[in-house]
């Protein structure tokens, strides 16, 4: 054939290849999500094989586990005992919760590692909400704020270098901005989650905390989390998010799930300056342990796949459970 333009001339050999590479992984881009509880004991999540709920003293070591794989950010969401759950959640600002004690503990230990928080009331209520439920079955979005920044502050007074609001109500990130700032912690930073989606990817998280909507005796509890989460069907909506979340004071943007919403890092990208982060979900995960165990897929491979794919849409960071998984792949 006559063909001036030939692609396959770069491909040739790997030195071509990866010279005309334009996207990378590597460990720094990576966020490590971990479960924490009060036991003594490390719990397997069923639904999440390779991942537990730690002792506090067992999740130090993996979280330097993790720092000499590379990994520079953990976030760690709290599994809390039954009788501390309230119809408000008010043990979300306890200064003396799991989470400000597991902070104080990280930041002494491993100080370098950067510590980011989830805020929303889900792991601390009895009916699995981010927000707190009205006699009539409302969530509270002016209420939940005032909370969430009380939980804010909890959390960066114990250490914590970034707050993540995970909870969607309107206005949360401007009045956790304010709310840090009057407390002297103009310098912690908040990530939020920016283009929340309402999804059934969460599945598996919710069991690894027991945090799934439920019904409580004394009134109607919504099943979902539909009038605050976003709807999958919208993609603009999204750009409202982050253009409000950056005017609010938001320093890095996420999209959650990751992988059905390579869209929607693709035109935060666009629209935005922001640092972007991808959530690669629990149910994400889930997916590619069980198809890896019936060995119908090479883990490895789909794996690194798949956090490139987050890179090549937009994304700069990639909250993910096969975080030290894949910082030992990278390595190699
Ligand atoms: C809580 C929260 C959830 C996740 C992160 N923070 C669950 C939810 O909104 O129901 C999900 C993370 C995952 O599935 O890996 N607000």
């Amino acid at each position: 054939m006559d063909l001036t333009y030939r692609p396959r001339r770069l491909r040739r050999t790997n030195s071509l290849r990866e010279m005309v590479r334009e996207n990378t992984v590597s460990a720094s881009d990576f966020i490590y999500p971990l479960f924490v509880h009060e036991g003594s004991d490390t719990q397997e999540i069923a639904a999440m094989p390779g991942t537990s709920r730690w002792p506090i003293d067992g999740l130090i070591d993996e979280v330097k586990r993790a720092w000499n794989l590379g990994i520079r950010c953990v976030v760690i969401f709290p599994k809390v005992p039954d009788e501390q759950k309230t119809e408000d959640g008010a043990e979300c600002f306890n200064e003396k919760g799991l989470i400000p004690r597991t902070i104080e503990r990280l930041k002494k230990e491993i100080p370098e590692m950067c510590v980011m928080t989830d805020v929303a009331l889900d792991p601390y209520s009895c009916d699995g909400h981010d927000g707190i439920v009205s006699d009539d079955g409302i969530i509270l979005n002016d209420a939940t704020v005032n909370y969430l920044c009380k939980q804010a502050v909890v959390q960066a007074r114990a250490g914590a270098d970034l707050i993540g609001p995970s909870d969607m109500m309107d206005g949360r990130v401007g009045a956790i901005r304010e709310a840090l700032d009057d407390e002297g912690f103009e310098h912690v930073g908040i990530i939020s989650y920016t283009a929340k989606y309402s999804s059934a990817y969460y599945g598996p998280f919710r069991e690894a905390l027991d945090s799934a909507p439920r019904s409580i005796s004394n009134k109607p509890i919504p099943k979902n989390k539909n009038t605050y989460q976003m709807d999958p069907a919208n993609a603009r909506e999204a750009i409202t998010e982050a253009q409000l979340d950056e005017q609010e004071g938001s320093d890095i943007l996420m999209v959650k799930p990751g992988l059905a919403y390579l869209d929607i890092i693709y035109r935060l990208r666009e629209e935005s300056e922001l640092p972007i982060a991808a959530y690669n979900v629990s149910g994400e995960y889930s997916m590619v342990k069980a198809a890896a165990q019936r060995g119908w897929i090479d883990e490895r491979e789909i794996v690194l796949e798949t956090l490139l794919s987050f890179k090549r849409a937009g994304a700069n960071l990639i909250l993910t459970y096969h975080a030290c998984d894949a910082a030992g792949w990278l390595k190699e």
